[in-house]
């Protein structure tokens, strides 16, 4: 039988909708939830992506500001209007879209933006706070995934969990919050030897290398909780996972598809965390 979809549209709207009430009871005491989004550059696919996180925030009632600056930025500049939005009780929450200019240095950046406002869940101190179990904002992407899980009502524990992928934006955090929730987990990763064995033992397997369709049915074990977090572009218009979906489709019990799967959990998540940071 093939897999269940785990539908990220549907759960995402779902979120957005409980954001838009937990946005209302804010504005009733007075609070209204801000976000400032700074994108430096004209990169295509980030003015896309900062495009839709100011829609998104419109349509939940969250008041978002959009800093447009020119590739020629200075990082001394960019770092004066962190500091600037640090200070601006306006706003609870700073997201600065990567990547930057090569000129400005990403890491000075993140750690410039005030640990209470780093909605991303970049910031090293942020990153600390995740994996001691402290109190921190759970970076989106891997949040969307965990959600996901939530309210199709797959609970990660006792499981074993195989995360493919060690960025420091979703293989790492998603590997720490699985653990988090009692997973057994494994991160793999392009030297890992025999990559389809590890993948086959996996009750949960998280997909995030970038690399269009490389996990295969094959490599998937009967009735497994596949999470695909890959959006690969191939040719002018089509979009794929970093999974295969048609043979991966008939092994797994659930999958997310691409699109549809966890991109629009990772703007829901986003929302959500500037809320809490409102909230806070
Ligand atoms: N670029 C690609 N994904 C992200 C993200 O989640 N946050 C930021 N700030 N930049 C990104």
């Amino acid at each position: 039988m093939p897999a269940q979809i785990l539908d990220g549209k549907q759960i995402a709207a779902a979120v957005r909708e409980e954001v838009k009430q937990e946005v209302a009871r804010l504005k009733e005491q007075g609070i209204t939830p801000g976000l400032a989004v700074v994108l430096v550059g004209d990169d295509p696919a980030s003015q896309v992506y900062v495009r839709n996180k100011h829609r998104a925030c419109e349509e939940v009632g969250i008041y978002s500001v959009v800093h447009r600056l020119p590739g020629e930025t200075t990082q001394a500049e960019l770092l004066d209007l962190i500091k600037q939005l640090n200070n601006d009780s306006q706003i609870h929450g700073i997201l600065v879209q990567l990547p930057l200019p090569p000129h400005i240095d990403e890491k000075t950046v993140i750690d410039t933006i005030a640990l209470e406002k780093d909605v991303d869940g970049f910031s090293p101190a942020n990153v600390g706070n995740l994996v001691i179990g402290d109190k921190c904002f759970y970076p989106c992407t891997p949040h969307g995934c965990m959600v996901l899980l939530d309210k199709t009502g797959i609970d990660p524990r006792g499981k074993k969990a195989v995360v493919v992928g060690r960025s420091n934006i979703v293989g790492k955090p998603m590997a720490m919050m699985l653990l988090a929730r009692h997973a057994t987990v494994t991160i793999c990763h392009s030297r890992t030897a025999n990559l389809a064995e590890e993948c086959r033992q996996a009750d949960i397997l998280v997909a995030a290398v970038g690399k269009p369709e490389m996990i295969t049915g094959d490599m998937i074990k009967e009735g497994a909780v596949v999470i695909d977090v890959g959006i690969n572009r191939v040719g002018e218009k089509k979009l794929v996972g970093d999974v295969h979906f048609e043979s991966a489709v008939q092994k797994a019990g659930w999958i997310t598809p691409v699109p549809g799967g966890v991109g629009p959990m990772t703007i829901a998540m986003l929302l959500k965390n500037t809320v809490e940071a409102a909230r806070r």
